[in-house]
């Protein structure tokens, strides 16, 4: 393996802590971080995760195990904390002796984290932290590792910009806890700036989406090479009633029908059709629809091409081993050049 001793050394707490590399995870992708793309990411020495999303324990199970036949190395599961068998999928995982699982979605519900980190076989416990505040609870709360993302970054995302929440946050906690940073981050100039800030590593989706081995349809990979930073626009609300959380993809015919989709859902709630609960679920499960038939089945129309801003930066279809060698060596320059 090529040395990259100035990042290896600021990358060293991260590596330490996955086991991996490179301090590089491929953050979790509904219906694209599968067996093929996550064992990928984990051989070519960066952590790979595979996304739960809405998958049944049974389907969770058959991944792991099918992942584990394609590598030796440690990837880690992204579970949603609003999964309706959230208990059972730890289960799966713990079963599994999978290291780190991965709480995306919200605040990780009672006994979740103890969950994990107890039984036969405990593993690391990664959350995201929006805020600082929020950021000290999860680490008060047992959280081992916190992922910060911004806003500019592929899928749901949270209002405030990486480079905002870096510096509010890396100051106060990298010292003293493992921090990962996500985000808009498409080379390893960016990676140098916060590893240089404290991180312990970093988080990509975007980058990857496309690599060789993604199993994402090649016309959603075309879609993505031809877009520019512009084109990967966060969705809008539409009721002040009806809090949907922002999702950031690719302009299309899909963006305005999810304007039309929250109307629809609005109305039925104002006729008393559905429950608030209910009608924020309907929404969630119009995104996973929409993400499948993009990534799955091909359509760039209607789907949800799901994208960060970092889109701009991914130009063709590059083996993941080569596009991580190529950020380890633009962060170990640009760290040079200091
Ligand atoms: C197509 C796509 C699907 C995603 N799905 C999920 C998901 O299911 N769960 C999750 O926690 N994050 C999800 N994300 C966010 C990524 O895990 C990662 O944090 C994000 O892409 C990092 O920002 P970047 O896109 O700017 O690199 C998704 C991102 C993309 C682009």
């Amino acid at each position: 393996m090529t040395d990259y001793p100035k990042t290896s050394r600021l990358m060293q707490r991260g590596t330490d802590f996955l086991g991996c590399e490179s301090a590089i995870l491929c953050g979790a992708m509904s219906w694209v971080s599968e067996r093929n793309l996550v064992s990928a990411i984990s051989n070519a020495g960066g952590f790979g995760v595979i996304a739960c999303g809405a998958m049944t324990p049974e389907l969770l199970d058959a991944e792991i195990a099918a992942t584990k036949a394609m590598t030796d190395r440690p990837f880690g599961v992204n579970l949603i904390t609003m999964h309706p068998q959230l208990f059972d999928l730890i289960e799966v995982c713990s079963r599994h002796a999978v290291g780190h699982v991965v709480l995306a979605g919200g605040i990780p519900p009672k006994g979740s984290v103890e969950a994990i980190k107890g039984g036969d076989s405990p593993a690391r416990v990664i959350c995201f932290a929006p805020t600082l505040a929020l950021a000290k609870k999860l680490l008060r709360s047992g959280a081992d590792a916190l992922v910060i993302e911004g806003m500019e970054a592929g899928g749901h995302i949270g209002p405030v910009s990486t480079s905002v929440l870096a510096q509010e946050i890396l100051p106060a906690l990298a010292e003293d806890h493992l921090i990962f940073v996500a985000g808009g981050i498409g080379k390893g100039q960016a990676i140098a700036g916060y590893l240089e800030m404290g991180a312990a590593g970093v988080q990509l989706g975007t980058r990857f989406a496309c690599a060789t081995e993604s199993i994402a349809h090649p016309d959603f990979k075309k879609a993505f090479f031809r877009a520019s930073a512009r084109d990967a626009i966060a969705s809008v609300q539409v009721d002040p009633r009806l809090p949907v959380i922002p999702v950031r993809a690719l302009r299309n015919k899909g963006t305005e029908t999810f304007t039309a989709k929250q109307i629809e859902v609005a109305g039925r709630l104002d006729r008393g059709e559905v429950e608030m609960g209910e009608a924020q679920l309907q929404i969630e499960h119009y995104w996973a629809g929409a993400l499948r038939r993009a990534v799955i089945d091909g359509d760039v129309e209607g789907g949800s091409l799901m994208a960060g801003q970092s889109v701009g930066m991914v130009r063709e279809e590059e083996p993941v081993a080569q596009i991580v060698a190529t950020l380890m060596a633009e962060c170990e320059e640009a760290l040079g050049r200091r």
